[in-house]
C-alpha cells in the first residue's frame, strides 16, 4: 500500500490518495481520492495496457506494448469542483500520462465518464527506437459513456479503443466518481458488454480466503428475495433458497446462500434481463435469461465466478440452458427441489422459488405457471383435503355421540 499526500491543491485543501498495487502479476490501479473532509469522493480500480505503433526514421514502422504499469504516480487526479469536472490522471513509464474525465449530465441524475487523452514521448530513444522524432504524441477519444449517480460502474469485459496507431485496452473496470457521502457504493451499473457478454473473462483479483465453503451442509438455505430495478421501477423479481454444488477432483462442496450477507444487482432489456448475486465468497453468479418465440421466457444462462477455501478461483459459465420456462407476464413457481446443471462441476439446487424476469407490473408477481414437479402435488392435495375432511366429520360425529352419551348420564344423576 502506497499512500501520496500531496501539499494543498488549490480548491480542495489537502488531498490524501493511496493506491494499492494488486497481487503482482495482475497490476491493477486502485485510486481512493479523497475531498478536504478526507470522505471518498472518487474511486476506481482498472487495468490498462497499450500498444504503440511508431515510425522509424527509415519510414517503417515499428511496434511497442506498455503493460504492466508498477510505477505508477497520480498527480492531477481531482475530485472536482464548481469549474472542473472529477478526473483521474496516472503518469508512468518516462513521461507517459494518462487521463479520463468525467461530467455531470445536465437534468438527469447521471453522469457520463466523459473522455480519455494518452499522451508519450517518441524523444525517448530508449523506449522508442530509431524513432522518428515526434516529440509528444496525444490520442484523445470521446467516450460519452453514461452512469447512474451513486451506483459503481463496472466492466468485466475487455474495452478497446483504437485511434492513430495507438490501441488501448482496458478491462475489470470499477470507477466511480461524485460518490456521496464518502461512501462508494455497493450497487452495480453494468456496462453493455457485460451485460450480454458471455466471453466475460474473470481475472483473478487478490485471493480472498472463503470463510462459508463448509462441508455439506444438511439444512435447507434460506430465502432469498431479489428484484431489479429499472426507471420505471421493479423489473426482475425472484424469490428463492439457492445452493450451490462445486465438485472438483470427485469431491463435492455444498454450500448455501445466505441472503443477508449478498449483494444483488441486474438489468433488464426487452428480451433479457439479468440477475446478479455476489458476496464476499461470491465474485458473480449470473442468472441470464431469454425471450424465446416472443411469447415465452426461460434461464438461458448461468456465469459464476467465485473464491475457493484453497484461494483458487472456480469460473464456469453454461449460455445454452433451458430452465424455468413459462409464458411472458406470468412468473414461474417450483416449491420443490430443483437442479440446475450448469456444468459437470457446477450445480445449482433451488427451493421454494419463484422468478419473474419480464414484465413486472406495480412490483408483484403475475399468476404463476408451476414447475411439473409442483402440479404432481397439487394433484394430491384435493385428495389430502378430502381424506382430513372426512377424518373430521367422524371426529366431530364421534365426540357428539359421547357427548350426547355423557349429559344424558349427567342428567339421570340429577
Ligand atoms: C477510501 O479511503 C477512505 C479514507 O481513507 C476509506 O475510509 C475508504 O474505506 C476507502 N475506500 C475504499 C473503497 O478503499
Ligand atoms: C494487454 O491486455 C490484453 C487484454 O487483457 C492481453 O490480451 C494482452 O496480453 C496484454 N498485453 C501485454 C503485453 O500484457
Ligand atoms: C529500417 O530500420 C530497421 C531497424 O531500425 C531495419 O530492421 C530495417 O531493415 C530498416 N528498413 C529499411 C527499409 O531500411
Ligand atoms: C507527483 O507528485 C509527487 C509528490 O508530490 C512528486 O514527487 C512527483 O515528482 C510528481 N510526479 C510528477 C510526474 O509530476
Ligand atoms: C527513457 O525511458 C526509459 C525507460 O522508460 C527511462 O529509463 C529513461 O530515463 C528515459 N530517458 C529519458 C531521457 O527520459
Ligand atoms: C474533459 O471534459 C471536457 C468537457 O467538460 C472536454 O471538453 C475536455 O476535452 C475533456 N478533456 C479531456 C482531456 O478528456
Ligand atoms: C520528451 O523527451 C525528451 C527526451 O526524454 C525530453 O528532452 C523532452 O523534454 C520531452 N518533451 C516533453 C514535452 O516533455
Ligand atoms: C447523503 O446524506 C444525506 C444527508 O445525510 C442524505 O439525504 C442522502 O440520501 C445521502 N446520499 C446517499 C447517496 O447516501
Ligand atoms: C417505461 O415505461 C414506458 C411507458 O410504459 C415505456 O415506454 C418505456 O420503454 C419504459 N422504460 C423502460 C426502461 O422499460
Ligand atoms: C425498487 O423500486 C421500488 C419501488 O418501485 C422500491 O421500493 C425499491 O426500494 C427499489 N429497490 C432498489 C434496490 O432500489
Ligand atoms: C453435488 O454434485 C454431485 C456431483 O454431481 C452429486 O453427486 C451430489 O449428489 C450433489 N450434492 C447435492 C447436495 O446436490
Ligand atoms: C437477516 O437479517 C435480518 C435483518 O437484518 C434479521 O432480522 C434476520 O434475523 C437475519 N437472518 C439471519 C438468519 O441471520
Amino acid at each position: 500500500m502506497v499512500c501520496f499526500r500531496l501539499s494543498s491543491v488549490p480548491g480542495l485543501g489537502l488531498v490524501l490518495f493511496c493506491l494499492v498495487l494488486g497481487v503482482v502479476r495482475s497490476y491493477a490501479l486502485e485510486l481512493n481520492l479523497t475531498d478536504s473532509g478526507k470522505a471518498t469522493c472518487l474511486y476506481a480500480k482498472w487495468h490498462m495496457n497499450f500498444t504503440i505503433q511508431y515510425e522509424t526514421t527509415n519510414k517503417t514502422y515499428k511496434t511497442v506494448t506498455i503493460s504492466d504499469l508498477d510505477t505508477v504516480t497520480y498527480n492531477g487526479s481531482m475530485c472536482g469542483d464548481d469549474q472542473n469536472g472529477p478526473k483521474i490522471a496516472v503518469q508512468f513509464g518516462s513521461g507517459i500520462s494518462w487521463m479520463v474525465n468525467f461530467t455531470m449530465v445536465s437534468s438527469s441524475s447521471s453522469y457520463s465518464i466523459d473522455s480519455i487523452s494518452f499522451s508519450y514521448n517518441t524523444s525517448n530513444r530508449t523506449m522508442f527506437p530509431d524513432a522518428e522524432d515526434k516529440g509528444i504524441v496525444t490520442v484523445y477519444d470521446h467516450l460519452a459513456i453514461k452512469v447512474p449517480l451513486n451506483v459503481i460502474f463496472r466492466c468485466n469485459s475487455l474495452l478497446t479503443l483504437e485511434n492513430n496507431n495507438v490501441v488501448q485496452r482496458y478491462w475489470d473496470v470499477l470507477v466511480q466518481a461524485f460518490v456521496q457521502n464518502g461512501t462508494v457504493s455497493t450497487e452495480e451499473h453494468l456496462c453493455d458488454q457485460d451485460k450480454t457478454s458471455t466471453t466475460v473473462t474473470p481475472i483473478i483479483h487478490t485471493t480472498v480466503p472463503s470463510p462459508t465453503a463448509k462441508p455439506t451442509p444438511v439444512e435447507k438455505p434460506e430465502i432469498g428475495k431479489y428484484s431489479v430495478n429499472n426507471t420505471n421501477g421493479t423489473c426482475l423479481l425472484a424469490t428463492m433458497r439457492l445452493q450451490l454444488n462445486i465438485t472438483q477432483d470427485k469431491v463435492s462442496s455444498v454450500f448455501n446462500i445466505k441472503p443477508n450477507s449478498t449483494d444483488f444487482t441486474g438489468s433488464c432489456d426487452p428480451h433479457t434481463a439479468l440477475l446478479r448475486l455476489n458476496s464476499s465468497t461470491i465474485k458473480y453468479l449470473d442468472f441470464v435469461f431469454a425471450v424465446k418465440n416472443e411469447n415465452r421466457f426461460y434461464l438461458k444462462e448461468v456465469n459464476v465466478s467465485m473464491y475457493l477455501v484453497n484461494g483458487s478461483v472456480f469460473s464456469t459459465v453454461n449460455d445454452n440452458l433451458s430452465y424455468w420456462d413459462a409464458p411472458l407476464g406470468s412468473s414461474y413457481m417450483c416449491n420443490k427441489e430443483q437442479t440446475i446443471s450448469v456444468s459437470g462441476a457446477f450445480q445449482i439446487n433451488t427451493f421454494d422459488l419463484r422468478v419473474q424476469p419480464f414484465n413486472v407490473t406495480k412490483g408483484k408477481y403475475s399468476t404463476a405457471e408451476e414447475c411439473s414437479a409442483d402440479s404432481d402435488l397439487n394433484f394430491l392435495i384435493p385428495v389430502a383435503v378430502g381424506v382430513a375432511l372426512g377424518f373430521l366429520i367422524i371426529v366431530v360425529f364421534i365426540s357428539y355421540m359421547i357427548g350426547r352419551r355423557k349429559s344424558r348420564t349427567g342428567y339421570q344423576s340429577v
